[in-house]
């Protein structure tokens, strides 16, 4: 910012704003004074970094999610608020004189989508209410719900991780416990669950969810087949139009359909065309994936049709990035919605289909939280549970095909933008380089070939990133954002993936 004119000679003032994950100083405030000690210019977040020597180093890293053990712990030294899950209700007198302990509300009936929307949307208003204090006092909410019932409710995560990045004198637990336990031994685990935002009790001891590198592997074989068809929900956009080339490219004879909200038009049709050239193989419907009776009637429609529907990309979504206290409800659940209750239905609608696979575009952000991305983060994440809860269900017998979550980074050419500013500190900061989309495409091959309920992609500097997920679990939370917010990004467009 300027202040008034330049001088040909200034004095800088520069201070460290910001350090990397290895704790060396990357970004730096520079004020200029002119002669007589006038403040002419600041410069705020000012970074760089030596891109010739990070981006001949970029790789394509993938990572699984496993529980692990964990001993002793810090904990926070925060005032506490409980959240007691409906089942555990009978407990609260005896929990009575420890920190305050208060009962969610029993989810009325209907689908997982709308339970989660529900109980989300109802911390939500929580939130807001209580950090909106003009200086609210250091808080942590401990959130207890049943083992029996995990998943669910770990959508919440996304939503808690933002209002924390957003708000550092707020943090969030969600922990796991059984359902049939006694007082006594909730408050143990209560006391011993330390910092980390996800801990489960699993014969009374307590683990915790870890990232972890799998080993490098050779190109992954192509899953699209020949036979059949795949559905690109939210095909339209940046990542479904390069899955959707891919496919066409990598088979000879495989359909592919892209469907979203829109209305066909000249724009779509000239996508279809420069996507299919030939034409016959690559269609367009429009369909609202949030609607249960449209997604079963385009379901009924395929069967009806004799068509062979082979894999789902679900890439639809939307952004409404906002500060959480410039958040609406409605706005908050419109987001939740087109990838939550989208995901639900689309699983719902084709539980008896011979699915090869259902894969969630998923983001960093439901791992991470992002400033400004309460919902989409919260949405993520709950795609993310959902995926593992489904392969449970397969297992069993009750649904068909891989489930697959893929938590993605920045696409280099996806529609999802990100300010520049952004892109830049999440390279300082996490070693993190936009995805570019060869790599993407080997990505997504590979998380099918692997099978994870939950995979996540990184590309960019291995060593830094891997510091860069030590320190984001080794610590205290709020864990470190995973998009960059400098002081200078902080003020620059929203943040767009
Ligand atoms: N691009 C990235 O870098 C990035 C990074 C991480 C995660 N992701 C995730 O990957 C997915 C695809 O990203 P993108 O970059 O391709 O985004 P995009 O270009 O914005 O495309 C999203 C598409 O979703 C469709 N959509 C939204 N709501 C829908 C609904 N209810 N039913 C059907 N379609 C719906 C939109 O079309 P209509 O408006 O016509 O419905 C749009 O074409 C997103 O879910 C995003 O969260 C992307």
């Amino acid at each position: 910012m300027f202040y008034g004119p330049t001088e040909e000679r200034m004095w800088a003032a520069v201070a460290v704003a910001g350090r990397d994950a290895a704790g060396q100083a990357r970004e730096f405030d520079i004020d200029l004074y002119g002669e007589q000690g006038r403040l002419c210019a600041s410069l705020r977040g000012w970074c760089s970094a030596p891109m010739a020597a990070l981006e001949p180093a970029a790789v394509l890293d993938l990572y699984r999610w496993t529980w692990q053990g964990r001993g002793d712990a810090a904990q926070s030294a925060a005032a506490t608020q409980i959240w007691l899950a409906p089942c555990f209700a009978a407990l609260v007198p005896e929990l009575a004189g420890g920190a305050p302990c208060r009962v969610l509300p029993a989810q009325a009936a209907g689908s997982a989508a709308e339970a989660f929307e529900d109980l989300a949307a109802y911390l939500f208003a929580e939130l807001r209410q209580q950090l909106a204090a003009t200086a609210p006092a250091p808080v942590r909410w401990q959130l207890v719900w049943p083992l029996e019932e995990a998943g669910q409710a770990h959508g919440l995560l996304g939503l808690f991780k933002t209002a924390a990045l957003e708000h550092p004198c707020f943090s969030a637990q969600l922990i796991e416990v059984p359902a049939v336990l006694a007082a006594s031994q909730l408050r143990a685990m209560l006391a011993g669950a330390g910092n980390d935002s996800l801990v489960r009790y699993q014969d009374g001891r307590p683990e915790v969810l870890r990232p972890v590198a799998l080993p490098p592997a050779g190109p992954a074989p192509q899953p699209w087949m020949e036979q059949g068809s795949y559905a690109l929900i939210g095909g339209l956009g940046g990542i479904g139009r390069a899955i959707a080339a891919d496919i066409l490219a990598a088979s000879s004879q495989a359909r592919v359909v892209l469907l979203g909200r829109r209305p066909p038009s000249p724009d779509s049709a000239a996508v279809l065309a420069a996507l299919d050239p030939q034409g016959g193989r690559l269609s367009y419907v429009q369909l609202d994936a949030a609607d249960a009776g449209q997604v079963r009637q385009w379901t009924a429609g395929l069967a009806a049709a004799g068509e062979r529907l082979r894999g789902i990309v679900h890439c639809a979504g939307i952004l409404d990035d906002r500060a959480l206290l410039g958040k609406q409800e409605v706005d908050f659940r419109r987001v939740l919605q087109s990838k939550v209750r989208a995901l639900v239905n689309l699983d719902q609608a084709t539980a008896a289909l011979p699915l090869d696979f259902l894969v969630c575009c998923s983001s960093l952000s439901g791992a991470f939280g992002n400033h400004g991305q309460a919902d989409y983060a919260a949405a993520n994440a709950f795609l993310d549970a959902y995926m593992v809860q489904r392969a449970a269900r397969v297992a069993a017998g009750q649904a068909h095909g891989l489930s697959i979550s893929v938590q993605w980074p920045l696409w280099e050419e996806g529609g999802m933008r990100m300010a520049p500013a952004l892109v830049d500190a999440m390279r300082v900061r996490q070693g993190l380089l936009p995805l570019p989309q060869r790599s993407a495409l080997e990505a997504l091959r590979q998380a099918i070939a692997l099978g994870e309920p939950v995979l996540m992609p990184l590309y960019g500097q291995r060593q830094a990133m891997a510091a860069w997920l030590d320190a984001a679990f080794s610590a205290a939370l709020p864990a470190p954002a995973p998009l960059a917010w400098s002081r200078c990004a902080a003020r620059s467009p929203a943040l767009r993936a």
